[in-house]
């Protein structure tokens, strides 16, 4: 990774002038953190306290040290309203502080932060907080979220995040009311490809092991970043094909040989990228107790489609009618079931993934000017035979008709 940020390696080995954020753990704290085993709402599970320590020294160099006067100060004494979201960590608040240093700016004024509070009660958390403080404090990339700082104090553990104005893709797929056009969903997953591949091809590889919707957030320009680095895990070292661990993330993202066998590898993140496309296709969550019983797991449901051409289109999000790329939905399934191979060396890189996704951007063959096209060629046809003008496009078959069911005649 050297090569890439010129801070990976250099960090990892470079002593830090603080005391080690583990050494200054309180008791308390580290009592609770050895727990064997602890699983969240989230699934989520904390390191076992025998677990060798896959990450290296803490190295918070580069990181702003926070009092909590100063984050409780710029969130508003932790005001509900300023609540951005909530996770397995805890809560996420709006925060904003000066713009050098550590210092509470007035609502509105300096830097907007994201500030992340371990809940009292989570003793998972810890863990959590330091691999992402280890982690994410000295990995930097254009698609990576930006840890600011932290806070460390009696029992709280607190994370300071560059604030990502649109919130996560999670948000803007399932919740919100706009569904998200073709082309910044082509831009949100090559992003999120483009932080992976940075991640897995490293001189010291890392694995992220919790990609999901909710971990991607989004700035202004919808500039996808990965956000918690509180599962990942360094990968393979020498010779070896995989690393073995208890078998934490997510359900319906993790790959079916690592919930298995506990074998990690890069390709297991693959896995969980293919998942996250078919969300991005189909607007449909990885998995969705409401729905009936063949569909709640999104890629049972979907493998069939995306194994066959001509029924490909019938997974597009409904909520995109035609707009989107013919040609790029065909591109996307096709990705999408590469990553998902049950086998995981058949999936391919995420730096493949990166170059077969980049393209799409350029393709302009909107299904919708397709439908445009053959409806003015047929009322054309259609003028002629019967004489008649002026046929409106709403008065016509091709337009009325269901995307899914127009969709099958982009394969003719
Ligand atoms: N840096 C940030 N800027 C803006 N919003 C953020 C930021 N970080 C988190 N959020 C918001 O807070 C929510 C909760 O984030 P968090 O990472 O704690 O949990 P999660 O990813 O939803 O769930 P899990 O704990 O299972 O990973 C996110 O979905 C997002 O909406
Ligand atoms: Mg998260």
């Amino acid at each position: 990774m050297e090569n890439k940020c010129g801070c990976w390696s250099a960090l990892r080995r470079t002593a830090s002038c603080k005391p080690s954020l583990e050494s200054r753990t309180t008791n308390s704290v580290h009592d609770a953190a050895i727990e064997t085993r602890y699983l969240n709402a989230s699934n989520r599970e904390m390191r076992a306290p025998n677990d060798p320590q896959n990450s290296s020294d803490l190295n918070p160099n580069q990181l702003l040290e926070f009092s909590f006067h100063e984050l409780k100060s710029a969130t508003g004494n932790f005001r509900p309203d300023s609540i951005l979201g909530e996770g397995g960590f805890g809560f996420v608040f709006k925060g904003w502080i000066h713009e050098n240093g550590t210092a509470p700016a007035k609502p509105g004024a300096g830097i907007t932060v994201a500030v992340k509070s371990l809940k009292p009660d989570g003793l998972q958390g810890h863990r959590e907080w330091v691999a992402e403080v280890d982690f994410l404090g000295q990995l930097h990339h254009p698609n990576l979220v930006k840890l600011i700082g932290y806070c460390i104090e009696d029992d709280q553990r607190l994370l300071v995040y560059e604030f990502m104005t649109r919130g996560s893709l999670e948000n803007h797929l399932f919740r919100r009311t706009i569904p998200l056009p073709w082309s910044i969903r082509i831009k949100i997953a090559t992003g999120a490809a483009k932080g992976l591949a940075f991640l897995h091809e490293g001189t010291e590889p890392i694995i992220y092991r919790d990609f999901k919707t909710s971990n991607i957030l989004l700035d202004t320009e919808y500039n996808a970043k990965l956000s918690d680095f509180g599962l990942a895990k360094a990968g393979p070292q020498g010779d070896k094909t995989h690393v073995s661990t208890r078998v934490v993330g997510t359900y319906g993202y993790a790959a079916p040989e690592y919930v298995m066998t506990g074998h990690l590898t890069s390709k297991s993140d693959v896995y969980s990228f293919g998942v996250v496309l078919l969300e991005i296709l189909t607007g449909r969550r990885s998995m969705d107790k409401k729905r009936p019983s063949g569909e709640q797991n999104l890629v049972m449901w979907a493998r069939p489609y995306l194994a066959d051409k001509r029924k490909v289109y019938q997974l597009v999000d409904p909520r995109l009618e035609l707009n989107y790329s013919v040609k790029g939905v065909q591109k996307v399934a096709q990705i999408a079931y590469n990553c998902l191979s049950r086998d995981s060396k058949a999936r391919p890189s995420m730096d493949e993934v990166v170059k077969a996704l980049s393209p799409l951007h350029d393709l302009n063959d909107f299904a919708v000017l397709s439908y445009h096209a053959r409806l003015s060629q047929q009322g054309r046809r259609k003028n002629k035979q019967e004489g008649t003008q002026n046929i409106t496009l709403s008065q016509s078959k091709w337009f009325n008709e269901s995307p899914r069911s127009v969709g099958k005649h982009h394969c003719k």
